[in-house]
Parts: C-alpha cells; sequence; structure tokens
C-alpha cells in the first residue's frame, strides 16, 4: 500500500447514506487511515452519493470535477464514488471521470476494504452488482456519541413511479434481529442512549425473513422486533423511519404506546393528498387510509409528533390535486413536513409520461406548501408552550455556544442555556419558554 493515511468522506443524501458513511469510515479506520478534516488534505477521498433528485446528483459531478483535477498533479491520490449515483451510473461514472479509482454502489458499502485492495493492487473497480449485505464486523466511526442509527432492513421492493431508490438500493434485505439486538447491546454499553432503525420501508422488515406464526403472520415485523430489542440496557430511547402508510399497522401502534421507550413520533410520507394521484404514484393507499392512521395514532398516543413527505407538481397534477395536498396538510397539521418538486429521475416510470408539469408551476406549488407547513408547524409547537418536556442532550448548538441542543421525545429541537461537557447524553426535564415553528427554547427543572 501507499504512505496515503489520511481520508475524507462528504455524504449526500438521507439517513441511510450516513449510517453507510460512519460504517465505511470505521472500515478506513480500522485500515490504519485518519480523518481529514478538509478535502484537500486527504489522500482518499470518498463521496458517498444520492440521486434521489436531480439537483442532488448534480452536486456530485461539481465536487468531483474539482478533485479530479487535484488527481492530475497528485496522481497517488484515491478516489472513491459510493452510493446512490455510483449504482446507478456504474461503469459511465468512469468515462465521465477516468481519474476515478473506485465505483461501489451501496450494497458494498461494507466491503470497501476488499475493494481498496484491489485499487491499491493497480486496477480500476467498479463494485455495482447485488449482493447479499454481509454483516458489518467492522465498528463504525459514529457522529454523535449520543444517538446512533442502526440499519434494519436494505432495499426497497415498492415500486413508486418517482422513485429511483429501489433501482439503486435492490431488494429488501432484513438483518436478522439478533444481530439487531446485538449491535444495540454494544451501543448501550458503549454509552450511547437513542437508537434510530432504519429502513426505506421499515414496515417491510421481517419479510423476507423465515418464520411464520400460527395465524399465518410472518414471524418477524417491525412490531415483533419493537418487543424484542425494547429493553436493551443503557438505551433509552428508540425511533423508527421510514414508515409506509401501505403497511402500516395498528399492531404497531399499539406498541409504540406501551413501551415506554418508543418515542412518540412518527415520520410516514404520504407524498399527495389527492386519490387520483396516488394511484398514479402506485402508493397503495388513499389519502382516508392516511388519515384513518393518523387518527388511530392520536386515539393512543394524543400528543404524537408527526412526520412525513410531499412532492408537489407530479407529472399531470391539476391545481385542484394540489390543493387536496394543501386541504390534508392543513387538517392533519404536521409538527415538520419534507417538501420537494417532483424531479423526473432516469429509470422510473413517471420520468417518460408527457404530462410533466414546468419549473414555474413546480416552484410556485412548493413554495405555497412550505408556507403553509411552516405556518401549521407553529401552530402545533406552540403546545409545548410552559409544559415540561424530557429533552436528550445531544450537542453544543453551534449558534449559541453557552447553549446546548437535544430533542423531545416527540423530535423537536431544543435548546436551553448549560454546559455541554456537563450535560452530553443526559434526559434532562426541561420547561418549555419560547416556541418557534421547528424548535424550542426551554430551562431545565431542578434538580438537574
Ligand atoms: N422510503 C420513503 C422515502 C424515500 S425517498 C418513502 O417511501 O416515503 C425520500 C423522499 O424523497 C420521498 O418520500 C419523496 O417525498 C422524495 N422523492 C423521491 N423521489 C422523488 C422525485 N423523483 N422527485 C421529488 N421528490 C422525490
Ligand atoms: Fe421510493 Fe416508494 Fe421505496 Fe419509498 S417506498 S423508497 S418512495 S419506491
Ligand atoms: Fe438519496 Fe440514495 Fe437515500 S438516492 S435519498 S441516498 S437511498
Amino acid at each position: 500500500m501507499t504512505a496515503s493515511r489520511r481520508y475524507h468522506i462528504t455524504t449526500f443524501g438521507c439517513q441511510m447514506n450516513k449510517a453507510d458513511s460512519e460504517r465505511m469510515a470505521g472500515i478506513l479506520e480500522t485500515m490504519g487511515f485518519e480523518w481529514a478534516e478538509q478535502p484537500d488534505n486527504a489522500d482518499l477521498i470518498l463521496y458517498n452519493t444520492c440521486t434521489i433528485r436531480d439537483n442532488a446528483e448534480q452536486k456530485v459531478y461539481s465536487y468531483l470535477g474539482r478533485q479530479a483535477k487535484r488527481k492530475q498533479e497528485q496522481p497517488d491520490l484515491t478516489l472513491v464514488v459510493a452510493g446512490c449515483v455510483a449504482q446507478q451510473e456504474g461503469e459511465m461514472l468512469l468515462r465521465r471521470v477516468p481519474e476515478l479509482d473506485l465505483v461501489m454502489g451501496p450494497q458494498h458499502a461494507n466491503r470497501l476494504q476488499d475493494l481498496l485492495e484491489q485499487v491499491f493492487n493497480g486496477s480500476q473497480v467498479v463494485a455495482t452488482e447485488p449482493v447479499h449485505i454481509v454483516e458489518d464486523i467492522t465498528k463504525p466511526r459514529r457522529d454523535s456519541t449520543v444517538t446512533a442509527w442502526v440499519n434494519v432492513i436494505y432495499g426497497c421492493n415498492e415500486r413508486c413511479t418517482y422513485c429511483v431508490v429501489p433501482n439503486v438500493r435492490g431488494t429488501e434485505q432484513s438483518r436478522t434481529p439478533e444481530s439487531i439486538r446485538a449491535e444495540m447491546e454494544e451501543l448501550g454499553r458503549q454509552g450511547f442512549k437513542e437508537v434510530t432503525l432504519l429502513g426505506q420501508n421499515i414496515d417491510a422488515y421481517g419479510r423476507d425473513l423465515p418464520g411464520v406464526t400460527p395465524e399465518g403472520r410472518h414471524q418477524h415485523t417491525l412490531t415483533d422486533l419493537l418487543y424484542y430489542v425494547h429493553d436493551v440496557p443503557g438505551v433509552d430511547r428508540i425511533r423508527f423511519a421510514t414508515s409506509h402508510p401501505r403497511y402500516f399497522t395498528e399492531r404497531l401502534i399499539r406498541a409504540c404506546a406501551e413501551l415506554p421507550k418508543v418515542c412518540e413520533h412518527f415520520h410516514i410520507p404520504f407524498q399527495s393528498g389527492d386519490n387520483e394521484l396516488l394511484r398514479a404514484m402506485a402508493r397503495g393507499y388513499t389519502h382516508e387510509k392516511y388519515r384513518r392512521i393518523i387518527d388511530t395514532i392520536r386515539h393512543h398516543m394524543p400528543d404524537a409528533a408527526i412526520s412525513a413527505d410531499a412532492i408537489v407538481g407530479f407529472p399531470g397534477e391539476t391545481e385542484q390535486q394540489f390543493e387536496n395536498t394543501l386541504k390534508l396538510v392543513d387538517d392533519i397539521g404536521f409538527d415538520q413536513l419534507n417538501t420537494a418538486a417532483y424531479s423526473p429521475r432516469p429509470g422510473t416510470p413517471a420520468a417518460l409520461w408527457d404530462t410533466q408539469l414546468s419549473e414555474e408551476v413546480k416552484s410556485d406549488r412548493l413554495q405555497r406548501l412550505n408556507h403553509l407547513v411552516a405556518a401549521k408547524a407553529a401552530e402545533r409547537s406552540q403546545r409545548y408552550l410552559n409544559r415540561v418536556e424530557e429533552v436528550l442532550v445531544e450537542d453544543r448548538n453551534e449558534k449559541n455556544p453557552t447553549q446546548v441542543m437535544g430533542r423531545t421525545r416527540g423530535n423537536r429541537l431544543t435548546f436551553f442555556t448549560g454546559d455541554i461537557a456537563e450535560l452530553k447524553g443526559k434526559l434532562l426535564k426541561v420547561k418549555i419558554v419560547e416556541a418557534r415553528a421547528f424548535s424550542l427554547t426551554g430551562q431545565p427543572v431542578s434538580p438537574i
């Protein structure tokens, strides 16, 4: 191997990619690499990429161009593109950026050491063939010492007509309950207080594992998994994401209400409030069903926080259909909503339809929706005012170092005055004295 010993990873995209980056960083450190804060000081640069929308993909090319130029003066620089753009483009990326050493899809993240050894032996490598994801034996280098991601299912078997994820992440592969619990126990021992279980469609957890109950139900479901892991020592809070309305069950809701460590926060994307559009998106539910799910959650947990994702400007969306989305948002009152203008993606059905809307219409609708989202979130936030909330302290407030930052069980960012050295990782009772749309300010209730 060369003397290259410093690495930098830039991560784009979702929590799945962040979790993959933490595992790849762990592998690099096991191999003897050290973290370089500045990409320009690194001997190995890895871009973990996202292609969910066109602007996410384009960002990668501009970053890559800069490093490719640097490589012409520093030939021993190792350039890696991992993640979803790597999977989508494969060999084409090498043709576009011949300076690349390694192009690797998300299913290959845990194989980074193997792949790099081939690179250091002089090969240019493309790893995008579907593989069975091997259990990770290295220790991830986690960004936080308080909260951690734990993958429970990789891939997605849905076929939403706008979405690249099934193409780039492959078919569903669930980890066994035993390996998930083992990872959580290790996290508990290391002092992590909160775990977020991750899957693109986490309700599909266990469908691909063997075992059926006497009633004919899959033995391993997300609900069963929650019961199986909820008592892991040291871990005080459990979250999970992302939920799909098609598979969301009342059994799961009851489990969340019953299990004290499972936080009252649900991330359930609805995408559109219009039934015709939902059908065109192949989402497999109606807005009525979505509303029933939220009603059931609120019946069991009146104070639960609800967040979601929505797309505006899907091909053929009429003004009336868009207003149905506004109406759903107005009726439900989300605590948070990630909104996006539809972006046609390669290899997806909707990209080929001839009913595409203009950028003007899409951005106008996006603005109108965002406006409503902020107003509703501000309204929802008011319920916290003067209440005492349990906050897990994660970090310093970047914008005000005399304050610390944490989250309520409902996932609201909360700031209060305090010393991070003393408070990091603590669960505190905090009285909320100020409520903004997406964050709160509080005062710890004594004794700390
Ligand atoms: N598995 C999750 C979300 C995966 S992608 C689910 O089923 O909801 C995250 C979000 O990106 C999606 O919820 C959707 O709102 C958005 N998204 C996906 N494809 C998109 C596209 N082509 N254009 C705009 N937004 C998109
Ligand atoms: Fe994409 Fe649909 Fe799968 Fe979510 S459920 S990742 S939107 S295909
Ligand atoms: Fe992006 Fe891949 Fe996640 S496309 S949103 S990084 S699954």
